[in-house]
C-alpha cells in the first residue's frame, strides 16, 4: 500500500511528550521538533496486528514466544547479514533501561565507564545515577563530514575490564560508523578484556550511501565482548509500546546481564512484543517508502540551511535528527536556546544536554509532514532574517 506522510496528524491531547510535554517547555505557539519519535502512522500491518491482539479479550501475563526471538535473529540476517542465534535474544522494555541494567552487570560503584561526547543525554544518566564515573572521549566536528574519533585519546582511557557504551549510529550528528572506526574502537576494549554495550536503536535509519555494520559482527572476539541493543521503536515509529532487545553472544556476558535484569524490571508489554514481531516481520513496505520520505524531508533541512547566516549543517548519514552548528549564531544571540523557541517558535533539542561538545549546537527533528518541516525551516529564516 502506499502511505501518505503528507498527511498532518494532530497529536496534541495524546500525551504525546513532543507535543503535549513541549507545549509546556516550549510554549503552546511553538512547532515541536525534538524528542525522537515521527509525526506518521506506524506501518498498517503493526496496527492490524494490534487491532487483532485485543479482539482477545484477555490481556494477562505474556511473555516472548520463540517466533518473536527467531523474528529478531531473521532481521538481523536480513538486514546486516549478522547471524545471530535466536537463544542469543533477551527482551527488555526499552534501550534506556538496557543501559541501565548493563551499567549495574558489568561494572562496580565507583568504575569508570567509557562514553564519547556529545552523546544521547540517558548515557550520562545511567552512569552518574548508579554511581560510576562518564570516562569521555570527546568527538570533534567538522562541518560537512561531522562527528570524527579521536582514536588515540581512545585508547589511552581504555582501562582493563573497560565498559564502553557505544551510540551506532551515532545520536546526535548521525554518524554511521565505518568498519574502520568500529574496528578503532572495539580493538582496545577487546584488548584490555572489556564490554561493549553498542546502543544501535537506529540502525534501519541509515540514508543511501551508508552501511550500518553492528559492532559485534566484526569478528568472532569483538562479538564475544559485546552487548547490543535493537528495537523496533525508531525504525518503525511505535516507541510508545515500549519494547526492545538485547543480543547477547557470550554466555557469561548474558547470565550477568540476566541477573541484573531481574532487579525489579518488567517484561515488554503484551502488545509492545505482538507489534515488535509483526513491525519486523511486515514492515519493509512502510520502511522504505518512509526512508525514501525521511531523505527528502533531510535533504530539505540541507537546502534551507544552506544559506542561513551563523547556521551550519552536515546532513545526517542516519536518524531523522539534524545537528545544528548554530555556534556562530550564538556568538551574537544572548541564549541560543531562547531564540529558537521564543523567536523562531519551534522547539528543539538543545546540544548543550548531549554534554561536552554539544554547546552551541541545536537538534532537530525532521521526520514531519514536508509543511510542517517547511513551516519551522521558515519560522528560523524569518527570525534569522529579524535579528539582521
Ligand atoms: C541513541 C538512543 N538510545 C535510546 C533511545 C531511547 O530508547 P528507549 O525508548 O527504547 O528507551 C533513544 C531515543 O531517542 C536514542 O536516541
Amino acid at each position: 500500500m502506499r502511505y501518505d506522510f503528507d498527511r498532518v496528524i494532530d497529536r496534541h491531547r495524546t500525551g504525546s511528550i513532543k507535543w503535549d510535554t513541549g507545549a509546556r517547555i516550549f510554549g503552546a505557539e511553538a512547532l515541536p521538533m525534538w524528542v525522537a519519535d515521527m509525526d506518521f502512522p506506524a506501518p498498517e500491518p503493526v496496527l492490524a496486528d494490534l487491532r487483532r491482539r485485543l479482539d482477545h479479550p484477555v490481556l494477562g501475563y505474556t511473555r516472548p514466544g520463540v517466533s518473536l526471538k527467531a523474528a529478531v535473529a531473521g532481521r538481523m540476517k536480513k538486514v546486516f547479514g549478522w547471524e545471530v542465534d535466536p537463544d542469543w535474544v533477551l527482551f527488555m522494555p526499552g534501550v534506556v533501561p538496557s543501559l541501565y541494567a548493563a551499567v549495574a552487570a558489568f561494572t562496580q560503584p565507583g568504575d569508570g565507564v567509557l562514553i564519547q561526547s556529545p552523546v544521547y543525554p540517558p548515557f550520562f544518566d545511567v552512569i552518574r545515577e548508579q554511581s560510576r564515573e562518564a570516562v569521555l572521549n570527546r568527538l570533534s566536528y567538522e562541518t560537512g563530514h561531522g562527528h570524527r574519533i579521536d582514536t588515540r585519546d581512545f585508547t589511552a582511557k581504555c582501562r582493563k575490564g573497560q565498559l564502553f557504551l557505544l551510540c551506532s549510529p551515532h545520536n546526535p550528528g548521525g554518524r554511521v560508523w565505518t568498519r574502520e572506526e568500529l574496528t578503532s574502537m572495539a580493538g582496545p576494549v577487546v584488548e584490555a578484556g572489556g564490554v561493549i554495550v553498542s546502543d544501535e536503536i537506529h540502525h534501519e535509519l541509515v540514508f543511501s550511501g551508508h552501511r550500518h555494520i553492528p559492532i559485534a559482527a566484526l569478528s568472532p572476539e569483538i562479538g564475544a565482548r559485546t552487548v547490543t541493543c535493537v528495537a523496533p521503536s525508531k525504525t518503525f515509529n511505535i516507541a510508545g509500546l515500549s519494547a526492545s532487545a538485547l543480543i547477547i553472544e557470550n554466555p557469561r556476558l548474558r547470565a550477568s546481564f540476566k541477573k541484573a535484569m531481574n532487579h525489579g524490571i518488567p517484561g515488554v508489554n503484551l502488545l509492545g512484543l505482538s507489534a515488535f514481531e509483526a513491525a519486523y516481520l511486515y514492515g519493509d513496505e512502510w520502511h522504505a517508502q518512509v526512508m525514501a520520505y525521511l531523505e527528502e524531508n533531510r535533504n530539505l533541512v540541507s537546502r534551507e540551511t544552506g544559506d542561513m547566516a551563523g547556521i551550519e549543517e552536515t546532513p545526517p548519514e542516519a536518524t531523522f535528527l539534524s545537528w545544528l552548528d548554530c555556534r556562530q549564531l550564538a556568538a551574537s544571540v544572548k541564549d541560543l536556546d531562547n531564540f529558537f523557541t521564543k523567536k523562531a517558535r519551534v522547539g528543539l533539542n538543545d546540544g548543550k544536554s548531549f554534554g561536552p561538545g554539544g554547546e552551541g549546537f541545536m537538534r532537530l527533528n525532521f521526520a514531519c509532514p514536508r509543511s510542517v518541516l517547511a513551516q519551522g525551516l521558515g519560522r528560523i529564516r524569518d527570525a534569522l532574517a529579524l535579528r539582521s
